[in-house]
């Protein structure tokens, strides 16, 4: 395995309980500073092929290490090391309901070293970025769909990580923000972090340079019209 691979996948496939195989056999390598979309319709595998890279879910066969690491063999201690660096815009948000904006924004630096007042300077930074400066001591369940989803964004990409995760991330916000989400991946990628971005929007996965890994049936295949990535996909 090449040095500092992100992401490594061996012939994964992925079942949920006795149900039929969501994701057959799929091959897949991804490196730092990559940017990949993710696409395919409704119920194609996105979300639980994000959620394999995450740790939410193991692989029901195959191989698949995550920062080199083979994630059938790891503890729940290493696993969360892993995810530290990860971050993840979860489809649903997945947001600390008794938590403020800002402290749910503040999460993943709870871990670094930085003063408090640091920590909670980025993070205002990032919401004021994504027009929530107002709402920084407000509690989740009084923002709108398109607010909710601006803050999960905000804490997804606050720790730079090294692999980030976003489902669906402009689903809920109008294309003036969503242009300004996709930037900020965009600009996020580009000091480093590897980016799996799941979307329906055509306009932005046309809009960007960036290869794209489309599910269909289960499996992944370059699709037509769009460059193809033939090093990643094996
Ligand atoms: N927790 C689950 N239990 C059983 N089946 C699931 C579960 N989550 C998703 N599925 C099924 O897996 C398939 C892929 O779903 P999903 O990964 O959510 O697709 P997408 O994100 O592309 O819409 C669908 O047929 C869906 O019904
Ligand atoms: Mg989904």
């Amino acid at each position: 395995m090449d040095q500092g691979e992100i992401v490594f996948m061996d012939r994964v496939s992925l079942r949920y309980q006795e149900g039929l195989s969501v994701l057959k056999g799929l091959s897949l390598r991804l490196f730092p500073r990559s940017f990949h979309f993710l696409t395919g319709s409704s119920g194609a595998g996105k979300s639980s092929l994000l959620r394999l890279l995450y740790l939410g879910l193991r692989p029901t066969a195959g191989t698949l290490k995550i920062f080199g690491t083979d994630v059938q063999h790891v503890s729940m201690r290493e696993a969360s090391l892993l995810r530290r660096r990860v971050g993840v815009v979860f489809q649903d948000f997945n947001l600390i309901e008794h938590l403020s904006v800002l402290e749910n924004v503040m999460l993943p630096l709870k871990v670094r070293q930085e003063s408090p007042a640091a920590r909670q300077e980025q993070a205002r930074e990032l919401l004021s970025w994504v027009g929530l400066e107002e709402y920084v001591d407000t509690l989740p369940q009084r923002l709108s769909g398109g607010q909710r989803q601006r803050v999960a964004i905000a804490r997804a990409v606050v720790g730079r990580p090294d692999l980030l995760l976003a489902d669906e991330p402009t689903g809920n916000v109008d294309d003036k923000m969503a242009r300004k989400l996709f930037h900020l991946f965009d600009g996020l990628h580009k000091m480093g972090t590897c980016v799996v971005l799941a979307t329906h929007s055509r306009h932005f996965v046309d809009l960007f340079p960036y290869p794209e890994l489309h599910l269909e049936n289960g499996r992944l295949t370059p699709h037509l019209g769009k460059e193809e990535s033939p090093l990643e996909i094996l």
